[in-house]
């Protein structure tokens, strides 16, 4: 049985604790919250101990780092050197700025630790079976990709402490559009060149909507529109892929619904699906990875690296 430290007991240390009830061979064996009152609150719900300083965990094999994201980068290297933990998950954002990602992996690895990004999206089945399509090359050259995240964030959402903040948040691609940032470069891999256009139109420090254009090695074009000002809720995520021998939409408020589909010698597949929650399953695949010790599962340094050197192209 592996052994789970939660570090940051907020919103999305929900998901993390019901993906972790929910997988055999793992479980959660204390929390962390710098505000005792969390701390105490979470670990009583779970019955286990609970610190304020993460310097203080012991006794775990894994630490899962779910604070503001702009602290990840310092937090994961911190966990490194000051504990004797071996495996250390980040939630996305793994970091703002590529110098700052590759400083964390540099001090994690003179700490002889591991990074495990969480990119659940990866695993959302629709996306498992587009990954592979493209690979496959039966859609013949890809031409041109169009996605669209079109989702909402109103004004209390922008009062709650970090959220809207350059030094923690990020913006409209870091904070709410990261997973999609990610699903383009994780299908497209090399980037040539990429530029975005940010709005700042909710008077936050940090841009609300981006619309970027972006051309990769493969020669693919395509851009990405994300934007957390549509009225009042999320409308949906849409991805469309132009290419030779099929054209594919995606959409759903988490591409979860194959919208169209006309591709060379293949039927449309049957795989639509219905969210039971808001960030999908993802975290349960992940964490089933952990229970089996399928390390490679997780992206590598490289990937991970050119992935947050795209978010910095279409960002700044
Ligand atoms: N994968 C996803 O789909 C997904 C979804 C939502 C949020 N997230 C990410 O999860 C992270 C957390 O988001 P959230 O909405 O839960 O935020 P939150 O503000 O609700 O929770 C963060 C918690 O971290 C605690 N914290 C801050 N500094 C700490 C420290 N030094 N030691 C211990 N605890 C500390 C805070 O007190 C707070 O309770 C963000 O990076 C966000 O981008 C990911």
């Amino acid at each position: 049985m592996k052994k789970i430290a939660l570090v940051g007991c907020g919103r999305i240390s929900k998901r993390h604790i019901e993906a972790i009830k929910e997988t055999p061979g793992v479980e959660i064996a204390l929390v962390c919250d710098i505000i005792e009152e969390r701390a105490k609150k979470t670990a009583a719900e779970l019955n286990v101990p609970y610190v304020t300083d993460y310097r203080d965990i012991k006794g775990v094999d894994i630490v899962s780092v779910l604070t503001p994201s702009g602290n990840h980068p310092e937090h994961v290297a911190e966990i490194a050197e000051s504990t004797d933990i071996p495996y250390i998950v980040c939630e996305k954002p793994l970091s703002l700025t590529v110098r700052e990602a590759h400083e964390v992996f540099s001090r994690v690895d003179k700490a002889g630790k591991i990074l495990l990004p969480v990119y659940q999206n990866r695993y959302n089945p629709l996306v498992i079976m587009l990954k592979e399509l493209i690979d496959s090359g039966k859609l013949g050259k890809l031409h041109q990709f169009i996605c669209n995240v079109i989702w909402n964030r109103n004004d209390a959402y922008f009062d709650i402490d970090w959220h809207g903040t350059r030094s923690l948040d990020g913006g409209v691609l870091y904070t709410q559009a990261s997973h999609y940032v990610d699903m383009v470069h994780y299908f497209f891999g090399e980037l040539v060149s990429a530029k975005g256009q940010g709005g700042l139109l909710r008077g936050l420090e940090v841009y609300d909507s981006v619309s970027s254009v972006m051309r990769f090695k493969s020669g693919v074009v395509g851009s990405l529109n994300a934007t957390v000002s549509a009225y009042e809720k999320n409308y949906e995520t849409e991805f469309t892929l132009i290419a030779e021998k099929g054209i594919i939409r995606l959409a759903g408020t988490n591409l979860n619904t194959i919208r169209h589909w006309n591709v060379e010698n293949m039927e449309k597949p049957d795989m639509d699906f219905t969210l039971d929650h808001v960030y999908g399953r993802g975290h349960n695949t992940m964490y089933e990875f952990i229970a089996k010790e399928k390390w490679d599962e997780f992206p590598s340094r490289e990937d991970i690296l050119s992935g947050v050197h795209l978010m910095e192209k279409l960002s700044y």
